[in-house]
């Protein structure tokens, strides 16, 4: 299959590229600016920088590429961001789904939209695919105005929502929970860590998997994919700090009421799984095993 993956240089696109070209697809990797993959050593693979917010290169990009299948994980992604600059964030995760989403009609391409947790409320997750949406924060309503668009412009679309991703950062991307206790602990620094918040975290290697499986099996409609287990921040931190043998005694376990951040965030997420397992197979690692496969081999 043709795919196109945006967001390619972000923390998700990275490994989906990787792994959607090392399963031989064809793969167009968009990005903003200079591509940060080592696209030369992946077979089928090839880059080809845009603004998704500029709607005619979006359709340059998507009619010169011809995919069967768009995912599309571009976003801006960091809700204080958002919140500080809903303009900016309007543009990038609704407008440019609704570019994506015309060219994927024009094309009778199948659109795989990447979504969020953050579309629900947090009141009593872990939640379920139709389960009542309800955002408390701008980057959550972006999020959930573009799923809308998604399934209100396409017959053939699946949407993915993902909690909390972990993983190893490749170039260029941001810290993400593990490297961030991680990092924090090895310099010896002391953390505030929420224990008020639940999530069920998700290694970035299943959730590639998980999307690869929604476009081999040409499944669509919603699928809940993170990880199984229930946590909240502060748990996550003592698992890091257990498995490499930090001092935990340098983590703060505070309630997210004492951050005063500029978006709110839900206190209960997660997913409940069941439909991608039953459909699609997916089988999530533990937390602990995630680690163990971020660091395995590295010092
Ligand atoms: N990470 C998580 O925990 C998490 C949880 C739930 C859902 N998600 C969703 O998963 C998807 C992927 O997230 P991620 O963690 O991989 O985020 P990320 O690392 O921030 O990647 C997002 C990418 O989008 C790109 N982008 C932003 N604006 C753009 C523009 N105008 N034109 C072209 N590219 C643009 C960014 O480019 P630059 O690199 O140049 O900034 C970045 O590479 C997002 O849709 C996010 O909402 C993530």
């Amino acid at each position: 299959m043709k795919i196109l993956v945006t967001g390619s240089n972000g923390l998700l696109g990275q490994y989906l590229v990787r792994d959607l070209a090392l399963a031989g697809h064809i793969v167009v990797a968009t990005g903003r600016g200079t591509c940060r993959l080592q696209i030369g050593e992946l077979p089928g693979a090839l880059y080809s920088e845009a603004d998704i917010t500029d709607e005619q290169a979006v359709w340059q990009l998507v009619s010169g590429a011809a995919p069967d299948v768009i995912v599309h994980a571009a976003a801006m992604a960091q809700p204080d961001a958002c919140e500080l600059d809903k303009e900016a964030c309007y543009k990038t995760n609704v407008e440019a789904t609704r570019y994506f989403c015309k060219a994927a009609s024009a094309l009778g391409a199948k659109m795989v939209y990447i979504s969020t947790d953050f579309i629900f409320s947090g009141d009593n997750g872990p939640y379920k695919e139709d389960d009542i949406t309800g955002p408390v924060n701008y980057y959550g309503q972006s999020k959930l105005e573009a799923e809308e668009t998604v399934k209100n412009m396409l017959k053939d679309w699946a949407i993915v929502r993902t909690v909390l991703v972990y993983g190893n950062i490749l170039a260029g991307t941001r810290s993400n929970m593990v490297t961030w206790v991680k990092e924090n602990l090895e310099k010896g620094n002391s953390i505030k860590v929420v224990n008020d918040q639940i999530r069920t975290p998700t290694y970035i290697e299943d959730l590639s998997e998980g999307i690869k499986r929604i476009i081999e099996k040409n499944e669509s409609g919603i699928y809940h994919i993170s990880g199984k287990e229930v946590f909240t921040p502060y748990e996550m931190a003592l698992q890091v700090a257990d498995y490499f043998h930090l001092n935990k005694n340098l983590m703060e376990k505070v309630d997210a009421s004492v951050f005063t951040q500029p978006a709110k965030r839900p206190l209960k997420t997660g997913f409940i799984i069941e439909k991608a397992e039953a459909v699609l197979g997916y089988s999530p690692v533990s937390f602990k095993e995630g680690m163990k496969r971020m660091f395995e081999g590295k010092p």
